[in-house]
């Protein structure tokens, strides 16, 4: 429900950019923690406060997949199905809890007496984490290097209330909770756990054994004095692409 607090934190994220309709992506989590999910009454919110149509606050909400118009249940659990995590056991674990949950994709679990909180189960797309494949997320926290009893047990232990971690470390909050924070409202946790594990960074710590660096970006082979403000950063940035593209695109009007 977006009460008169809701509003005042609509209009509170709108208010930290230039452009106030730039604020429409974390406004939309914000009325899916109120709501959980994206109402009519939260479309019309955020069309007051920008200034801007119903229907154009509508199709950004029905672009992006984490914009939800059903209810989520208490936790977002999503399986990774793309290529790497699908031959790394993905599709079986996703199949295995369709069945153990007795849902589809994008469906959330029926409460029962003895459950404490209920499950959407989504396959999502690449998480950028194919380096702990097969990947699960619960509330877009990484559950890495899952099979299918390390993933059913976390549905169970999801459902009977138990406290449970990512496979990095932070503790699971609910799915309300979470997108809070994707709303610009930390919750004090962001640097719990490691920002990249072991695996990730493996490619890096080689590099540093056999002293390899990355190429220089310009001609002369030396690398460039690194920017200290904005301006010199743009300065240095190489833009001739662009520009030749620009001058191409001229040349054929
Ligand atoms: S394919 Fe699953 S994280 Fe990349």
């Amino acid at each position: 429900m977006i009460d008169e607090t809701t509003y005042a934190e609509l209009r509170e994220i709108a208010a930290r950019y230039p452009e106030k309709r730039s604020g429409l992506l974390p406004m939309l989590h914000l009325v899916q923690s109120a709501s959980g999910r994206v109402t009519p009454e939260g479309i019309e919110a955020c069309a007051e406060i920008l200034d801007i149509t119903a229907a154009e606050v509508s199709g950004v909400a029905t672009f992006y997949t984490m914009y939800k118009r059903k209810p989520v249940g208490d936790y977002h659990v999503g399986v990774c199905t793309n290529t790497l995590c699908a031959v790394m056991g993905g599709d079986l674990i996703f199949d295995r809890l369709k069945q153990h949950l007795d849902v589809g994709n994008d469906e959330t679990t029926q409460r029962r007496p003895e459950d404490q909180a209920s499950i959407t189960l989504e396959h999502v797309e690449c998480n950028a984490a194919c380096d702990y494949a097969p990947v699960m997320m619960v509330n877009w926290e990484f559950m890495d290097n899952m099979t299918v009893q390390s993933a059913t047990q976390l549905v169970d232990d999801l459902r009977a209330g138990t406290e449970v971690h990512s496979t990095r470390g932070p503790k699971l909050c609910t799915w309300r909770e979470a997108e809070r924070v994707l709303a610009g409202f930390p919750d004090g946790l962001a640097d719990e756990g490691p920002s990249a594990g072991p695996a990730s960074l493996v490619g890096r710590e080689i590099a540093r054994q056999r002293g390899w660096t990355a190429p220089s970006s310009d001609a002369s082979g030396s690398a460039p004095a690194v920017a200290q403000t904005k301006v010199e950063a743009v300065q240095q940035a190489d833009t001739s692409r662009a520009e030749t593209e620009t001058e191409q695109e001229k040349a054929d009007d």
